[in-house]
């Protein structure tokens, strides 16, 4: 595949909340065989970011280009498709539903925590996808969760809920892979596994941005650095000169 299908790049992103600027003008391009750490002080507006890429918030000015396309007027849905794959910050997984029906449902357009609440979503209709299911396993395997398929999130710890997580956002294979805060409360082994997991998908030179406040892993991980503040990018560098930057560390810890 060829760069130009992969690249992701923002051109003058904008979106403010209440009057307060959480993305001002944000141009940035996301390099392909890349993984990127977007990092920054909370309330900076990492999330936002990831928001405005995925499609779960609309931009109340500037551009997303996926492959050269325009896809600000997409739905989430329609973006996933395009390959924009995400986790959240806070796994969103669907506690009713055992480990490999939290994949398979994520590959339908009627996914909500609203239409399964209500009893709208037609659960046996995705599951028929044999697919779909093959898929999920596959991914289960791969984080070492094979065993669980027929468990339910609160059956797992902290952190392999976070590795769920992560296969469900794999389902699509897509080629952008954004991670919110993926080691928050992870320890030891899932640890090494995620960044295992984030390098394998590297060499498959996919695009992989990673908003976390683990430096350590930062420093192991990321090929780059993205210093995000007020809304602003402040700084891109490799991610030992933005830890060496007085300015920037001092915004970071405050004070
Ligand atoms: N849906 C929303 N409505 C109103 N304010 C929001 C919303 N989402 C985020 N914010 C505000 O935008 C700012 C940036 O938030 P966020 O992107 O979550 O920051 P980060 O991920 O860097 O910690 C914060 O001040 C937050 O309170
Ligand atoms: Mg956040």
């Amino acid at each position: 595949m060829s760069e130009i299908e992969h690249s992701l790049e923002t051109v003058n992103l904008t979106k403010n909340f209440g009057g307060k600027m959480v993305a001002n003008h944000i141009n940035i391009k996301f390099k392909q065989g890349f993984v990127s750490g977007l990092i920054g002080p909370n309330g900076a507006g990492k999330t936002t970011l990831f928001n405005l890429i995925s499609g779960n918030i609309k931009s109340d000015y500037g551009d997303v280009y996926l492959g050269g396309k325009k896809i600000n007027k997409m739905s989430d849905f329609q973006r996933a498709r395009l390959g924009i794959a995400r986790t959240w910050q806070m796994n969103r997984l669907f506690n009713s539903l055992s480990l490999i029906d939290n994949l398979i449902i994520s590959q339908r357009s009627d996914y909500s925590d609203k239409s399964l609440s209500l009893g709208l979503f037609d659960f046996n209709r995705a599951k028929k996808d044999a697919l779909y299911e093959d898929i999920a396993a596959n991914l289960l395997k791969r984080v070492g969760l094979l065993d669980y398929r027929n468990s339910v999130p609160a059956e797992l710890s902290y952190g392999q809920q976070k590795l769920v997580a992560i296969a469900r956002a794999l389902m699509n294979d897509g080629n952008i892979i954004m991670l919110d805060e993926p080691m928050a409360g992870v320890e030891g082994r899932t640890h090494n596994k995620i960044k295992e997991i984030i390098l394998e998908e590297k060499t498959r030179k996919k695009t992989i941005i990673v908003i976390e406040h683990n430096m350590r892993f930062i420093r192991e991980i990321c090929d780059e650095g993205i210093f995000l503040v007020n809304g602003q990018i402040k700084a891109v560098d490799s991610v030992a000169s933005l830890m060496n930057d007085v300015e920037l560390t001092r915004i970071y810890f405050g004070g």
